[in-house]
């Protein structure tokens, strides 16, 4: 799988949900706020995850429908049992072969995902045959290259320099792509028309150390996946390295930021 980690644990929901569910909740309404989308229409979310941008959608856009789509089954189980709407429909499957019956949605959308598919043009393929003649398609990454998610690279500078090795699981290095020329020339590639792109940006504040390492301690995506799987006294190390190393503000929270590029394109 390119570009894929033995790290990338997308299973367990409440634990993404604590590690990169409550920042991506901040994420999902200032998207559809760009979007402006229509009332009414058909959608289909690729990568639905727990259901941060699921739940915007349908409070957001008096959306008709909404198919959200995830591989995994851990995560749709959580999804189902937070968000209780005969509107949305989840279903386990995969972004590069959608079981979704082609020309069938009006707009199609995917959050924090299309970094996580290997065959990310295939993806957004699919993504189009789903779609209806002209309809959107528009999906949003981290900005992982500027380092746009800055308490997974406080994580990372910190883990790569007790452990150069670990420097190729970096999301960074792994995605390179991320930046907003790579996705607009993705988007192109794909076939999509009217490229558009913006920054989304958004406070992580964690109310103290304990707040920003307990999520790394879950075991839920990449840089969790990393730190579980370290022996207990590396882990030690690590947790004191990045202890010192974060900023703290007077009152013991750690004020940090995220940063996504979102893109959209129309169905040609
Ligand atoms: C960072 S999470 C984002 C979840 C959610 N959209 C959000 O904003 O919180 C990445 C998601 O991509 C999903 N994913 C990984 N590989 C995928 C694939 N091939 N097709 C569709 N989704 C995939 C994972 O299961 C996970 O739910």
């Amino acid at each position: 799988m390119a570009g894929a980690s033995r790290h990338d644990a997308w299973q367990a929901g409440d634990s993404y949900e604590i590690y990169m569910g409550r920042w991506s909740r901040q994420i999902a309404p200032r998207f559809i706020e760009w979007l402006e989308p229509d009332d009414d229409l058909d959608w289909l979310e690729v990568g639905c995850g727990t259901g941060a941008l699921s739940a915007r959608i349908l409070s957001d856009t008096n959306p008709k429908s909404l198919i959200s789509v995830d591989p995994s089954e851990g995560f749709l189980e959580k999804a189902r049992s937070t968000i209780a709407d005969p509107r949305v429909e989840f279903q386990i499957g995969d972004g590069e072969a959608l079981s979704i019956p082609s020309g069938t949605r009006d707009i199609v959308v995917s959050g924090l995902v299309l970094n996580f598919i290997p065959d990310r043009e295939k993806a957004l393929q699919e993504m189009q045959r789903a779609a209806r003649s002209k309809a959107t398609i528009a999906f949003y990454v981290w900005d992982y290259p500027g380092g746009g998610v800055e308490f997974m690279r406080a994580f990372w500078t910190a883990a790569t320099a007790l452990d150069p090795s670990a420097r190729d699981l970096t999301e960074d290095r792994r995605f390179p792509f991320c930046t907003l020329e790579g996705l607009a020339d993705l988007a192109h590639r794909a076939g999509l028309s009217h490229v558009e792109t913006t920054k989304i940006e958004a406070p992580t504040r964690f109310q103290n150390f304990d707040d920003f390492w307990h999520p790394f301690t879950l075991g839920a995506g990449p840089a969790p996946g990393y730190c579980v799987n370290l022996k207990t006294a590396e882990r030690e190390k690590l947790r004191e390295k990045l202890q010192e190393s974060l900023p703290t503000a007077e009152d013991g929270s750690i004020p940090l930021r995220v940063r996504a590029w979102a893109i959209r394109g129309r169905k040609q």
